[in-house]
C-alpha cells in the first residue's frame, strides 16, 4: 500500500491536508483544501475536554494526554467523514508538535507519524503558536505583513508577521498570559472552567468603572504586557466583598477586571503599532490581526478594533471557532508550509517549549528560560 501512494505526484498549486491539534485541553482534526493561496476548511472537529478538567478549575496535564489518546482516532475519523474525502488523497499530515503540554503533543505528533508513514505522505511538525498567528488567513484576504497580537492562555505576545516563517516578536507577557489570568480570577470568583467566557458572561451585568484596578506596565516605552499584579488585585479586591458577595458585586468586579484588561492591551498594542509602523515602509499597507482565545472576547476585540481604526490600520480577527484551539489553523500553517516546499521528516520531535520568534527569545527570554529553552 504504502510504495502504490507514495508516488502519488506533488501539486504545486493545490494541497489537500489533514492537520491534528493536541497540545493543551482540545483533540482536534481538520481537513484543509490550499488552492492558489486560498484555503478552503473542509472540515474541522473539535473534542473538548472541559467536563473532565471543571471539577480541578484548571487543565490537569495528566488528565488531558489519557483523553487525548483516548479520541485522537475518531476525532480524525469524524474530520475525514466531514470533509468526504479518502486518506489516499491527502498530500500531507500536519500536526502541532509544541509548544504545549507534552503529554498531549506527543500523542498528536506520533499519531500524525504514523499516519504520514503508513500513507507515504510528508509530515509537517507544526508549531502551535504559528497555526494562531496564520489562523486570521483561514477566513479574511490577509495578505502579510501584518502586525499580531496573540492573547491566549498559555501566551500574550505582539508580533510582526513578515511573512511565511519570518515572526519577529515586538513585545511579551513577562508574567502571566491574559488567558490565565481571565481564568485564574474566574476560578477564585467561583465561575467555573474555563473562566473567560464565563468571566465575560457575568461581566455583562456589571459596570466597568466600578473597581479600580491597576494597569501593569502602563508608559512604559516597549510593547510587554504584565497581569500578574492585576490577577492579584482583582483576587484582593474579591476577598474585600466578604463571604457571600452580591451577584451585583460579583458582575462589577467581573466588569471592571474585563475592561482593565482591554485597557491593558489597548496601551500596550499601541506601542507595538509605533515599532510596526518603523519596520514596515509607509506604502505598505497596514493590519492589526488579534488570535488567540482570549480575542473570543467582545468587548476586548471592539476595544481593538477602535484602537486600529484611530491608527489607520485594517482590522481582522478571526471568527470564534478559529480563535480558540482547532485543527483548521494546523492545517492551514502545513499547507502553506508545504505549497512552499517545506517537509519534515520523522524525526521531529514534541517540543514543550517552542518560541515563534526563536531568535529573540533565545537572546532575551521574557519569563524565564530553562533547560529546555525560553519559554516565550
Ligand atoms: O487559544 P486558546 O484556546 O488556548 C491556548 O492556546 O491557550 O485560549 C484559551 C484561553 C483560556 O484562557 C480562555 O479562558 C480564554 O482563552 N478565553 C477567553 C474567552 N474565551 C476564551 N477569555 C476571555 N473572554 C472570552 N470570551
Ligand atoms: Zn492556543
Amino acid at each position: 500500500m504504502m510504495s502504490a501512494l507514495a508516488e502519488k505526484p506533488r501539486r504545486a498549486n493545490m494541497c489537500l491536508v489533514l492537520g491534528i491539534e493536541s497540545s493543551c485541553d482540545e483533540t482536534a482534526a481538520s481537513v484543509l483544501r490550499l488552492e492558489g493561496g486560498h484555503p478552503q476548511v473542509l472540515s474541522s472537529v473539535i473534542a473538548s475536554q472541559d467536563e473532565k478538567h471543571a471539577p480541578f478549575g484548571g487543565v490537569v496535564p495528566e488528565i488531558a494526554a489519557r483523553a487525548h489518546m483516548e479520541k485522537i482516532e475518531t476525532v480524525t475519523k469524524r474530520a475525514m467523514q466531514a470533509a468526504n474525502v479518502q486518506y489516499c488523497d491527502l498530500d500531507a499530515i500536519a500536526a502541532t508538535a509544541g509548544p504545549g503540554l507534552i503529554g498531549g503533543v506527543i500523542t498528536g505528533l506520533q499519531y500524525g507519524k504514523g499516519l504520514a508513514l503508513s500513507l507515504g505522505r510528508p509530515l509537517l511538525a507544526i508549531n502551535h503558536l504559528e497555526g494562531h498567528a496564520l489562523s486570521p488567513r483561514l477566513s479574511d484576504e490577509c495578505p502579510f505583513p501584518y502586525l499580531l497580537l496573540l492573547v491566549s492562555g498559555g501566551h500574550t505576545q505582539l508580533l510582526a508577521i513578515m511573512g511565511l516563517g519570518d515572526y519577529r516578536r515586538l513585545g511579551s507577557t513577562i508574567d502571566d498570559a491574559a488567558g490565565e489570568a481571565f481564568d485564574k480570577t474566574a476560578k477564585i470568583m467561583g465561575l467555573g472552567f474555563p473562566g473567560g467566557p464565563a468571566l465575560e458572561r457575568l461581566a455583562k451585568a456589571g459596570d466597568p468603572n466600578s473597581v479600580a484596578l491597576p494597569c501593569p506596565l502602563r508608559g512604559k516605552p516597549n510593547a510587554d504586557f504584565s497581569f500578574a499584579g492585576l490577577k492579584t488585585a482583582a483576587a484582593r479586591a474579591f476577598a474585600a466583598l466578604g463571604e457571600a458577595p452580591s451577584q451585583q458585586a460579583k458582575a462589577d468586579l467581573a466588569a471592571s477586571f474585563q475592561h482593565t484588561v482591554a485597557a491593558v492591551l489597548h496601551e500596550r498594542s499601541g506601542r507595538a503599532f509605533d515599532m510596526f509602523d518603523r519596520l514596515v515602509a509607509d506604502s505598505v499597507p497596514k493590519r492589526f490581526v488579534v488570535a488567540g482565545g482570549v480575542a473570543a472576547n467582545q468587548s476586548i476585540r471592539e476595544s481593538l478594533m477602535s484602537l486600529s481604526a484611530q491608527r489607520g490600520y485594517a482590522f481582522s480577527a478571526p471568527p470564534l471557532k478559529y480563535c480558540t484551539d482547532n485543527a483548521a489553523m494546523i492545517a492551514l500553517a502545513g499547507a502553506e508550509h508545504f505549497a512552499d516546499g517545506r517537509t519534515d521528516t520523522l524525526a521531529a520531535r514534541a517540543r514543550p517549549r517552542w518560541p515563534l520568534d526563536g531568535e529573540s527569545a533565545a537572546k532575551a527570554p521574557k519569563s524565564g528560560s530553562g533547560k529546555k529553552g525560553p519559554k516565550s
